[in-house]
């Protein structure tokens, strides 16, 4: 019902009348009174006027199902969205909600994390309110190889939903860190339960620094605010984020990866780079000349040999 009066407020940029929201929806002022009551207390500002009835004049900063499903216009990602005030990580409440069986497309969000991790045994910092952490459960049929690629196709669409909303064009570092002037704005972590080779379900964190302000960062991070010297939506944002996610993902039986692996070079801010990792004989350095079809990343060394990464990190 809160959901139902909160759309009606939305729609309408002028008063609505109590007795107009009670016999639409069919319930009594009173029910009607109750639920503006009830949003009020989540943070929504409702300006209420005898004989003119309630007008919304504003929005809460938070990640509310109720503002995320709005509009949203997508089949099924943001189907289920569950917002917590604080949870430890939302990778963790994502791994609970898809061994329950939880539908594909469910996303948990948190305004802060306690234990917010990254990869290969990081923390992710997560300072309340100010930047977005989520987790999208996805449901694939397909190899425990595939998911690789599917972390390639999240920085797209990531990269592709920042720039619709913040005007900022990210660029990705292999294999899907997004980076603003050479500094990282969001970073992606990808966990998956399988059999031998088939995938059950996979977990896609997303952590992005939005509105975070200079001193809540570390040095080598930066926010789209800080990047766009604007703040941006955080509710926009996250509705971005699942439409291109959405639309990319759905199109993989039609098209395969082929037009997620082109956008990703596209915006690659690692091919014809020197790079440096690390290798069983240590320290190493050679040129990005290229991403493979399953998503490694094709270095070519100084002795004139070709090698294939398929994870670990990289310095630019
Ligand atoms: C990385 O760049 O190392 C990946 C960072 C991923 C952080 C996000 S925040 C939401 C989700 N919950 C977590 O604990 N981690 C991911």
């Amino acid at each position: 019902m809160r959901e139902k009066i909160l759309s009606f407020l939305k729609k309408h940029d002028n008063f609505i009348s109590g007795e107009e929201l009670s016999r639409s929806l069919d319930v009594s002022r009173s029910a009607v009174w109750k639920c503006v009551e009830e949003l009020r207390a989540d943070g929504y500002e409702i300006a209420a006027i005898p004989r003119h009835g309630y007008r919304l004049e504003s929005a809460p900063d938070r990640i509310l199902p109720a503002e995320v499903q709005f509009a949203l216009g997508t089949r099924k990602f943001g189907c289920q969205v569950e917002h917590f005030e604080s949870l430890d990580s939302t990778m963790n409440e994502a791994f609970r909600r898809a061994m329950d069986g939880a539908l594909e497309g469910t996303v948990i969000v948190s305004e802060t994390q306690t234990k917010g991790r990254g990869r290969l045994g990081r923390t992710w910092a997560s300072p309340r309110g100010k930047g977005l952490y989520f987790s999208l459960i996805l449901r694939p049929r397909c190899p425990v190889s595939d998911a690789a690629r599917l972390t390639l196709l999240s920085a797209v669409a990531l990269s592709e939903a920042v720039e619709k909303v913040s005007g900022i064009r990210p660029l990705i570092k292999w294999p899907n860190d997004l980076l603003v002037d050479g500094k990282k704005l969001s970073g992606i972590l990808t966990e998956l339960r399988a059999e031998i080779d088939k995938v059950e379900f996979v977990v896609i964190g997303f952590g992005v620094n939005v509105n975070t302000a200079r001193t809540l960062l570390p040095p080598e991070a930066i926010s789209i605010k800080e990047a766009g010297g604007k703040v941006v939506s955080r509710v926009a944002l996250l509705q971005e984020i699942l439409r291109s996610l959405e639309k990319r993902y759905l199109a993989l039986p039609k098209e395969g990866y082929g037009p997620v692996l082109e956008e990703w070079r596209q915006r690659s801010a690692t091919l014809g780079r020197t790079v440096r990792f690390q290798d069983k004989s240590g320290q190493v350095e050679g040129v990005a000349e290229g991403l493979s079809e399953d998503g490694g990343l094709l270095v070519k060394m100084p002795s004139g040999e070709t090698v294939k990464r398929m994870a670990g990190d990289i310095l630019l």
